[in-house]
């Protein structure tokens, strides 16, 4: 990595890129935001872009692009079958994972419903590190479960253990030999592990897993969706990999996947998807989907242009300055957040700041959704716009009641290379302004609760009127500043 220290000795994360193309932003006053929020169900998904000024939802494709991206989008191929843009991609997946066989997908949900759809039925179990939503939720709708074996250290919101995605091994094998290998179609491992706060697994636990699958013949697949942080993770953290090369690493952990899937829309900072497999067997049985649900095989929903843009990402990938950024300055944002008492996911992940609405608003019970009343109030005080990760993004049981999640994140995710370190200043201002005045803020309930995926459509309202008691106190403090 490069070493550049400041004379005044202050940590600062610089960046490596210049900008060459804005976008104007809008930060609208605070009785216009409560109104959006109200008009939102209090749902961030269902906010206007035009009414958010920082959209730190979620870092899926809206990661700035570089120039040789948008180059080489200009010199796309496009064509249903055969087209030159395909083969660059699948040149570009052999080169970097060596894998023989691509099937493009249009996002990272569409490669889930092929592998789910191809390995899991009624009773089948995958073992993961953690499960991501819509993992999940295609295992369900396939008649599978899922067991999550992560390590002791991955819920414990204030923690220095550097890989909190690592699977636990002593679990993995009790699960293999309580239900039988026979149960278990593939393993999975999450790169970054998401809903934990985007935590990395180390390359020696994936050596460890490999090892358990080979001795059971379980396959193990790899979502790389986050790969580029867990791939600078390692090289951070783990002491064997700090001669290797980024190319190196991710060889290696690609070596011992038998599938690797990802969004395109995360990792090669275009949008897409793609599964890669060096088995035949597996590309032969999974291809019949790609072409069912996704389209011809050489383009699997996904436009020429984005194709070429994820061939060129995929490399850039390759480049520790350039994966470092958006860990870098996540990290910026969780120790000034920690240095103002404000309880956050620790150590810093990938992906984004993780604020722990558990703590944050201890006064509201699980039911009342804390992490997602946070998003609300940071939106009315602030126009930022994060992600609820908490119970409202689980799903009810058989019998309709509550999953309780694990944790209550609120997630603010960092698009890599798109804010700059001023507005990081200005989200951690007003989020430590609302931590001071965190009694505040009341709960939420379902007014309208789709049962698959509730937390992307699902409506809701407030307990009590909390928010013009926080735009009163906002007003108090701030005068008339946005
Ligand atoms: N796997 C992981 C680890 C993800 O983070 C995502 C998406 C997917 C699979 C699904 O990919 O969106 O292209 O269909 N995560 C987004 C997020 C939605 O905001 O965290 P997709």
């Amino acid at each position: 990595m490069l070493n550049i220290k400041f004379y005044n000795e202050e940590k600062i994360p610089l960046e490596m890129h210049k900008v060459r193309i804005v976008q104007k932003l809008n930060l609208p006053p605070i009785e216009q935001r409560v109104k959006a929020i109200e008009e939102a169900g209090y749902n961030t998904f269902l906010l206007k872009n035009r009414d958010v000024y920082l959209d730190m939802l979620t870092d899926s494709g809206v990661n700035a692009m570089s120039d040789k991206q948008q180059a080489a989008m200009m010199e796309a191929d496009d064509s249903y079958a055969g087209s030159e843009t395909f083969t660059r991609l699948e040149n570009k997946i052999k080169e970097i994972f060596g894998k023989e066989y691509f099937l493009p997908a249009h996002q990272g949900r569409a490669c889930e419903n092929i592998i789910a759809q191809t390995f899991v039925e009624k009773g089948s179990i995958i073992p993961m590190n953690y499960h991501f939503t819509t993992t999940l939720a295609h295992i369900v709708l396939n008649g599978g479960s899922v067991k999550e074996l992560f390590t002791n250290e991955a819920l414990k919101v204030r923690s220095d253990y550097p890989f909190k995605g690592n699977m636990d091994i002593a679990k993995l094998r009790d699960l293999i030999e309580t239900y039988g290998a026979e149960k278990i179609p593939f393993v999975r491992l999450e790169a970054g592990t998401n809903l934990i706060g985007g935590q990395p697994f180390s390359l020696e636990n994936m050596h460890e897993v490999r090892k358990v699958c080979d001795e059971y013949g379980i396959l193990l697949v790899l979502d790389a969706s986050l790969l580029a942080d867990n791939l600078y993770f390692i090289k951070e953290r783990e002491e064997k990999y700090k001669t290797k090369s980024i190319r190196e690493i991710t060889r290696e952990i690609a070596d011992l996947s038998d599938i690797i899937y990802f969004s395109g829309r995360k990792l090669g900072s275009a949008r897409g998807g793609g599964i890669c497999t060096n088995s035949k067997e597996i590309y032969m049985k999974m291809r019949e989907y790609v072409t069912l649900y996704e389209g011809f095989l050489t383009y699997g929903g996904m436009s020429v242009r984005e194709m070429e843009a994820i061939a060129v990402g995929l490399e850039e990938t390759m480049d520790e300055n350039m994966i470092n950024q958006g860990p870098q300055f996540i990290a910026y944002m969780v120790e000034e957040l920690q240095k103002k008492g404000v309880p956050v996911v620790t150590p810093a992940g990938g992906l984004g700041c993780h604020i722990d609405a558990m703590e944050f608003v201890d006064h509201l019970p699980q039911t009342e959704y804390p992490a997602g009343a946070l998003a609300a109030a940071l939106y009315i005080v602030s126009g930022i716009r994060g992600m609820e990760r908490g119970t409202l993004s689980e799903q009810r049981d058989e019998n309709g009641n509550e999953t309780l999640a694990n944790m209550e994140l609120l997630r603010l995710a960092m698009p890599r290379r798109v804010f700059t370190l001023s507005q990081v200043k200005y989200a951690i201002d007003r989020i430590s302004w609302l931590y001071e005045n965190r009694n505040l803020i009341g709960g939420l309930k379902f007014v309208d609760e789709p049962k698959v995926l509730r937390f992307f459509f699902g409506r809701l309202t407030v307990t009590s009127d909390w928010p013009s008691k926080l735009v009163n106190k906002f007003k108090a403090d701030f005068g008339d500043s946005l």
